[in-house]
């Protein structure tokens, strides 16, 4: 039997409901695997909740113990009731840093069923591998004179050869592994200076991989095509913040970001990697139930594809494709919607 550890933080909002969900899902598709595979959960309780009572957000303590576990499923971060950034800042960015998220991997497809507000989407299929612990995602910088109409803030962007490099390996990984494409997304005809280094990082590594094509987008362009034709794209790799903001988008066009999974991933082995839906905590329909668990039940299969669970990643998509082959316009509880991909499993 292996045992596996994983560190469970539903977090704030939607977060709560979606991760019962998932684990729901994945524990079916294990037991329908028939692998000697246990799971075994220990819940981290970080949350809006949490630091108004006690002011923590992840402790430092918190952060140790969560690299003895195999893997992090996470749910949501965020909460109107405090101040932006704290949550943020205190719990998702600090493991990410923490425990060396090189790589933020993100999925974007159109699955059949799925509605995109694009008039003839076609076929939609690629993944961005978006820079975790560098660029303005730092924290470096400050501001002088605060509250003073004479303040300055800077926020600066730090790029490593060392960050870009292991991201762009692994980009390169994937797409000789899929359509041998890699569209690399930047702004090198402002942001020189890291631009630049990002180019050369592409250039220094791509002779390793003959067969993938690469190209360049500047990150306006790469807004245009992800609209116009997004069926261009094979493996995008992009900084920190501009892979925030276009697989937002890339979620968009694909059906929704109730749909899009994400694996925050450690690419050298130190540490467990993290596995959470894109969305955020959605204060809005907090509560009501009525959240789409999908996003979340699809990052539980990239988990588990991490993990080793080959057969039980790929039980998982097809229970979630099927579902979404027929789910039509249905209102359905977050709840249901997980019992139904279960139920797919078997
Ligand atoms: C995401 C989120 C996070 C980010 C926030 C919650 C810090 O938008 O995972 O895309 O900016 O990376
Ligand atoms: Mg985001």
């Amino acid at each position: 039997m292996t045992t596996f550890r994983i560190a469970v933080m539903p977090g704030d909002g939607i977060g709560t409901e979606v991760i019962p969900e998932g684990l729901k899902v994945l524990q079916r598709a294990i037991d329908a695997s028939g692998e000697p595979v246990e799971l075994v959960t220990t819940t981290f309780e970080a949350s809006a909740k949490r630091w108004h009572e006690t002011g923590e957000t992840l402790t430092d303590a918190e952060l140790a113990d969560l690299r003895t576990h195999d893997a992090i499923y996470f749910g949501a971060c965020g909460d109107p009731s405090v101040p932006s950034g704290v949550l943020e800042r205190g719990i998702i960015l600090k493991m990410r840093f923490g425990l060396e998220h090189a790589v933020n991997m993100r999925p974007s497809k159109f699955f059949a069923g799925a509605t995109s507000p694009l008039a003839d989407p076609g076929e939609i299929d690629f993944i961005v591998v978006r820079e975790g612990t560098e660029g303005s995602y730092t924290g470096q910088g400050g501001s002088l004179r605060t509250d003073t109409p004479h303040e300055v803030a800077t926020e600066v962007s730090v790029n490593t050869w060392y960050g870009i490099e292991r991201t762009v390996r692994f980009a390169f990984e994937k797409a000789q592994a899929r359509r041998q494409k890699l569209t690399y997304v930047h702004k090198h005809n402002v942001m020189v200076h890291a631009g630049h280094l990002w180019r050369r990082v592409v250039e220094h590594v791509a002779p390793e991989f003959p067969d993938v094509a690469v190209n360049y987008e500047h990150t306006d362009a790469c807004t245009i095509y992800m609209v116009t034709d997004p069926g261009r794209y094979d493996v995008i790799v992009t900084d920190n913040l501009f892979g925030d903001i276009l697989t937002d988008l890339a979620a968009a066009v694909t059906g929704g970001i109730g749909l899009a999974a994400s694996a925050n991933l450690n690419v050298d082995g130190t540490a467990p990697s993290l596995f959470e839906p894109i969305h955020g905590s959605a204060p809005d329909i907090a509560g009501q139930g009525i959240a789409d668990p999908t996003a979340t039940i699809l990052s539980a299969a990239l988990m588990a594809e991490s993990l080793g669970l080959d057969v039980v990643a790929k039980t998982i998509q097809t229970a979630v494709e099927a579902d979404l082959a027929e789910r039509g316009d249905a209102e359905r509880s977050t709840a249901e919607v997980g019992d139904a991909i279960a139920a797919r499993i078997g």
